[in-house]
C-alpha cells in the first residue's frame, strides 16, 4: 500500500523537476528515472539539457546539442562540459519537438513519427547515474540487479575503474580511429578504407609483464583505469602483467581522470584539477608519428610540419586532395585509372606494425602494387628491401633523411584535376585572404596602435597551439591542421 503511493510522489516530484526546474540548476536534477519518464528538447536550451544527475552534481545525462540542429543522448562532465559518454554516436536524432527520451523499462530515444535512434532494450525498473558517470538501468529487485550499464558501451572515453574488455572498443568521435585489445597488447587501429575489414594498426602497447605473465588459456586481458594514476592491463589475478603510469602517478583523487581516444587518434589521459583537464598521458607523443596528422597525400617533416608530398599543392589550403576521389579501390571499372606520385625520402609512420614483402628492387615493389587494383601505392626501403604495400587511400607520410626510402602512390584519375581546382582555391583564397590583410591593414592604420594591443595580435592562437607541445604540437594538432580561420590568422601575422 505505501509503494504505490511513494511512486506516485516521486513521479509527481519528477514532473515538477522535469517540467519547471530541469534548466535552473543541477541540483535540481533528479537522481533517477523511473518508468513513463519522458524528456524533450527545449529550443532554448544553447548546448546541453540535463534529466538526470549523479549524487555529486558532478555528472549528468541529457540532449547533448551537435552541429546546432541534431541532438545527442549523453553523459555530460558538468563543470567542465565535456560528453564522456553517447548512446547515439552513429543516428544522431534532430533538435525538436518531435523527438524524445522516455523510459518503458527500455530507456529509448526516438522520433515518434520516424524511427528510433537507439534504445537500451532492456525490461528494467529504475535509471541512474554513479557518481564515476556509469549509467545504470535496474530491476528492483532485492538485491538490485544491474541489466544494462554505460560502461559496458564505451564511447571515445574510459573512466577509472570501467572494466575495458576484448568485448569493447573505444572509437574516436569522429569515427575513424578505435581502441581493441588483443591477447596481450592494446591496439589503435585506423579505418582509412571502408572496404577493409579491421583497420589499419598504427599503435601497439604489449604488455611488459614485470609482475604477472600473460598466460594462454586463462581468459582475455582486460584493462582498467586505475584510481592511482595508471591504466592496468590485468588476466585473471589482481596483479596486473602491465602497468602504464600518468604524471599524476600515486596523487591522490578518486574519480578525477579519463582516458579519450582523441579525432586525431591519439589516445590521452586527463586530470581533473578541480577547475580544468590537464593532460597526464598520451599514447602517441610526436606529431609525426599520429596515424595522419597531415591528411591524405601529406608530408610530416618532424620540427617543420605539414606539407604534400605532391610539392604543387599547398597544404594551408587545409588538404592535399579532395575526399570524394579518395576512397574505395581501383577495381571497377570506372574508377580504374590512376596516375602515379613519387616520392622519396619519406616512409611510413607506423611501419613497424605493418606487414611488407621483402623485393629485390624499387621497381618489383612498384610493379606489384601496379597490378593489384586494391593497392593505393607502395615503400620501398632500399637499405632492406622491404616494400610495404597500402590497400588504402593514402595517408600523411613522415619526410625522412634517407633518400633511397621511394614511394609510389596511385592518384586517382581526376585527381589532378581536383589538384588543379584545389590549387585555384588556395589562389582564390590567398587573394582574399590579401585583400582582408590589406582591410585590415588599413584599419590597422587608421585605428593606431590601440587596437593591436587588444586584438587578436601577437600570435596569440598560435602560441595557445602549440603551448606543451615542444615543437610536436602535443596538445592540438588536429585544430590547428583542421581550421581555415587559424590559417588566414596566421596568413595575416606574416
Ligand atoms: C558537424 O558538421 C561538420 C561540418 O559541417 C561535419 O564535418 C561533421 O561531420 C558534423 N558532425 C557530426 C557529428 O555530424
Ligand atoms: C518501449 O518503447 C519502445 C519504442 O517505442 C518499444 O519498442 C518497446 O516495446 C517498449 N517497451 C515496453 C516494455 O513497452
Ligand atoms: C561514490 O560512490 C561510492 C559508492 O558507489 C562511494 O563509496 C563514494 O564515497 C562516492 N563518492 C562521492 C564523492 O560521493
Ligand atoms: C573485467 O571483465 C573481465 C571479462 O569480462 C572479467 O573477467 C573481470 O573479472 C572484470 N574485472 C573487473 C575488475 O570487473
Ligand atoms: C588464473 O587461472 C588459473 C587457471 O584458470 C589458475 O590456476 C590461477 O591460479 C589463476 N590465477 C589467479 C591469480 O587467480
Ligand atoms: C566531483 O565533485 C566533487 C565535490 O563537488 C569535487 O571535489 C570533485 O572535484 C568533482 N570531480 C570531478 C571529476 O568533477
Ligand atoms: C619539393 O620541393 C623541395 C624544395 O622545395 C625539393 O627539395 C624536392 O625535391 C621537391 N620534391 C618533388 C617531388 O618535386
Ligand atoms: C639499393 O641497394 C642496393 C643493394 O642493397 C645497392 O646496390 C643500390 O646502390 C642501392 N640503391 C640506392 C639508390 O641507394
Ligand atoms: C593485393 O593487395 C592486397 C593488400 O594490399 C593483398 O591482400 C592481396 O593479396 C593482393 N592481391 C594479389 C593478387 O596479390
Amino acid at each position: 500500500m505505501d509503494r504505490p503511493l511513494i511512486n506516485w510522489v516521486t513521479r509527481l516530484i519528477l514532473l515538477y523537476a522535469t517540467t519547471c526546474c530541469s534548466l535552473v540548476r543541477a541540483t535540481t536534477t533528479p537522481q533517477e528515472l523511473l518508468r513513463g519518464f519522458t524528456a524533450t528538447p527545449s529550443p532554448s536550451a544553447s548546448s546541453f539539457q540535463p534529466f538526470l544527475s549523479d549524487s555529486t552534481g558532478n555528472y549528468s545525462l541529457g540532449f547533448l546539442r551537435v552541429n546546432r540542429t541534431q541532438l545527442a543522448l549523453a553523459v555530460v562532465h558538468v563543470p567542465s562540459s565535456e560528453p564522456v559518454w553517447t548512446a547515439n554516436p552513429d543516428g544522431l536524432a534532430r533538435w525538436s519537438d518531435q523527438t524524445r527520451v522516455f523510459f518503458n523499462g527500455s530507456l529509448v530515444i526516438a522520433d515518434p513519427h520516424t524511427r528510433v535512434f537507439w534504445s537500451s532494450d532492456t525490461s528494467g525498473d529504475r535509471v541512474w547515474l554513479s557518481n564515476t558517470s556509469n549509467l545504470q538501468i535496474e530491476k528492483l529487485d532485492q538485491p538490485h540487479s544491474v541489466l544494462w550499464q554505460s560502461f559496458q558501451f564505451p564511447s571515445d572515453t574510459l573512466m577509472e575503474t570501467q572494466n575495458f574488455t576484448t568485448a569493447t572498443s573505444l572509437v574516436s568521435s569522429n569515427g575513424l580511429y578505435s581502441m581493441r585489445l588483443g591477447f596481450d597488447y592494446i591496439g589503435l587501429y585506423a579505418e582509412f578504407n571502408e572496404r577493409s575489414g579491421t583497420g589499419q594498426i598504427y599503435w601497439k602497447h604489449k604488455a611488459l609483464e614485470a609482475k604477472a605473465e600473460v598466460i594462454e588459456g586463462q581468459g582475455p586481458i582486460y584493462v582498467v583505469l586505475n584510481p592511482d594514476g595508471f591504466l592496468g592491463m590485468y588476466q585473471n589475478g589482481s596483479t596486473p602483467v602491465d602497468v602504464q603510469s600518468f604524471s599524476s602517478f600515486q596523487q591522490p583523487g578518486y574519480g578525477n581522470r579519463r582516458v579519450r581516444l582523441e579525432q586525431d587518434g591519439n589516445l590521452k589521459g586527463y586530470y581533473w584539477t578541480g577547475s580544468n583537464w590537464v593532460l597526464d598521458y598520451q599514447a602517441i607523443s610526436g606529431h609525426c608519428e599520429l596515424p595522419s596528422p597531415c591528411g591524405s597525400y601529406g608530408l610530416c617533416q618532424p620540427g617543420k610540419g605539414c606539407s604534400c608530398l605532391d610539392n604543387k599543392t599547398d597544404h594551408n589550403s587545409g588538404r592535399c586532395t579532395s575526399p570524394e576521389k579518395n576512397s574505395g579501390d581501383f577495381c571497377g571499372r570506372d574508377d580504374g585509372k590512376y596516375t602515379v606520385l613519387r616520392s622519396s625520402g619519406v616512409e611510413l609512420p607506423y611501419k613497424e606494425l605493418m606487414g611488407y614483402e621483402q623485393m629485390a628492387s624499387l621497381d618489383q615493389c612498384e610493379s606489384a602494387c601496379h597490378a593489384n587494383c586494391t593497392c593505393w601505392g607502395a615503400v620501398y626501403t632500399n637499405s632492406s628491401g622491404f616494400c610495404y604495400m597500402l590497400d588504402y587511400p593514402i595517408q600523411t607520410l613522415v619526410g625522412v633523411g634517407d633518400e633511397t626510402n621511394v614511394g609510389y602512390f596511385k592518384v586517382r584519375e581526376g585527381a589532378g584535376k581536383g589538384s588543379v581546382e584545389v590549387g585555384y582555391g588556395v589562389a582564390m583564397l590567398v587573394g582574399a585572404v590579401l585583400v582582408l590583410c590589406l582591410g585590415v591593414g588599413l584599419g590597422w592604420y587608421k585605428f593606431g596602435r590601440r587596437w593591436r594591443r587588444r586584438g587578436v595580435g601577437g600570435g596569440g592562437y598560435g602560441e595557445e597551439e602549440g603551448g606543451g607541445g615542444g615543437g610536436g604540437g602535443a596538445v592540438g594538432p588536429y585544430k590547428e591542421m583542421g581550421s581555415a580561420s587559424f590559417r588566414s590568422i596566421e596568413l595575416c601575422e606574416r
